[in-house]
């Protein structure tokens, strides 16, 4: 149960940019060779706030998972899935806003930012209320432990922490408790039985961490013990009721270092972007046109890199001599802004193409991007069930 399974979602807004590479996707990539990731399209999310215009999400789906693969995101080693085709999260949403306290939900600063900084929209909705839960259930369904997100998510992952929290206390204190997990520690053999009760009681008694830990790990090792036996030895290693649903860890995104063209942060709503699989041409060009220090207004004008955008684009894609060239060219006026700027289109371009060639399959072909999804969906979905399973059964909801 403590495993190291990583979770993410991002919203459809249609076709990524470099800088959701060069932030979220790099980052993904890296993952998905380190722990099992899940990573899914967040339809549902999409319209808790774009509810007025739905004729563009199934092609912002679509053109999103490309861009995952196209990206490097691997289908063999992750799994991407569509929340809304795994409606278990619906169910886990609804059964957790059993427990949720309004005010929890009104005091995520998500709240009232964004509906204050989308004003001309009314998210004075029951759903964009519920955004954080919906999260919460997302996450909670796959008992992961690590959510990679950005620094303005931290907030959802803190709410979802108190959210398993809550839902343990209440619900993990089955009548007999105690009994039940001394009888689940003989169950584990004598030897280990012994070194479950001193790691248990170093953490109880002194707050040992590693102790903790260790005792973890040794429940993860063994094998004969049922769903509910690991869950209540999971819970009485920390004195409380069964751990039924697990509390995740931020793994915090560093912010992506790439400007965009004007210099602000690259984002689509500045209309500053260069998309994941733009054509080289369009790339080259609009670099080409890109605002330099307007100091250097004839050539033979001195500038300062430090006043121009195309300097931060070479600190993300160039090595230390070419910066070097930059910074004396510049200054000295030895070098002209096209000039200054070649190695930069070369240099993106060049990235992307190997994002181009393996969007290129699933554009021939669509059928691959829907069988990859269809495959996730299920797996996704069978993981699911068993949360759900167990919450429901202690929700007194396990009749059939
Ligand atoms: N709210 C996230 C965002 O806007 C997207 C998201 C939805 C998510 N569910 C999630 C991220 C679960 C991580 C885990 O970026
Ligand atoms: Fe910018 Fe390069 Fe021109 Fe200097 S030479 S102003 S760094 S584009």
């Amino acid at each position: 149960m403590f495993s190291n399974r990583v979770l993410s979602g991002m919203r459809p807004t249609g076709g990524l940019h470099l800088g959701h590479y060069h932030g979220v996707l790099k980052n993904w990539v890296r993952l998905q060779h380190e722990f099992e990731c899940l990573f899914f399209v967040a339809d549902w999310h999409a319209l808790t706030t774009h509810y007025d215009d739905p004729s563009q999400m199934e092609k912002h789906v679509w053109d999103m998972v490309i861009d995952w693969l196209a990206a490097g995101v691997d289908p063999a080693q992750a799994t991407l899935f569509i929340q809304s085709k795994v409606p278990e999260h619906a169910e886990l949403h609804l059964l957790l806003s059993m427990i949720t306290p309004l005010g929890w939900l009104e005091r995520v600063p998500t709240y009232k930012d964004q509906q204050e900084k989308l004003a001309e929209k009314d998210l004075a909705t029951y759903g964009f209320l519920g955004y954080p839960l919906l999260q919460s259930a997302d996450i909670l369904i796959y008992r992961a432990n690590r959510v990679p997100v950005g620094e303005d998510q931290v907030p959802h992952i803190e709410i979802t922490r108190e959210i398993a929290r809550r839902f343990n206390h209440v619900f993990g204190k089955e009548p007999g408790f105690e009994e039940k997990a001394e009888a689940a520690i003989k169950k584990l053999g004598s030897r280990r039985a012994k070194i479950y009760r001193q790691h248990r009681a170093s953490y109880l008694e002194k707050g040992d961490a590693d102790a903790l830990a260790a005792a973890r790990a040794l429940l993860n090792e063994t094998q004969n013990l049922t769903m509910g036996d690991r869950e209540r030895l999971f819970g009485y290693i920390e004195g409380g009721g069964k751990v039924i649903l697990t509390e995740p860890q931020a793994l915090l995104t560093e912010a992506s270092k790439m400007p965009g063209l004007d210099g602000q942060k690259m984002s689509k709503s500045y209309n500053n972007t260069i998309t994941l699989r733009e054509d080289a041409d369009s790339v080259a060009k609009k670099i080409k046109t890109m605002p330099t220090d307007p100091a250097r207004v004839k050539r033979t004008d001195p500038g300062d890199p430090e006043k121009c955008p195309v300097w931060q684009l070479h600190l993300v894609y160039s090595d230390d001599d070419k910066k070097k060239w930059v910074q004396s060219g510049c200054r000295s006026a030895g070098i002209g802004c096209l000039e200054c700027k070649q190695p930069v289109i070369d240099a993106i371009i060049a990235e992307q193409q190997p994002m181009r060639e393996r969007a290129q399959r699933y554009l021939d072909d669509p059928t691959l991007v829907r069988n990859i999804v269809a495959d996730g969906c299920e797996k996704a979905r069978k993981m699911a069930q068993e949360t759900l399973r167990d919450v429901r059964e202690v929700m007194g909801l396990g009749y059939s």
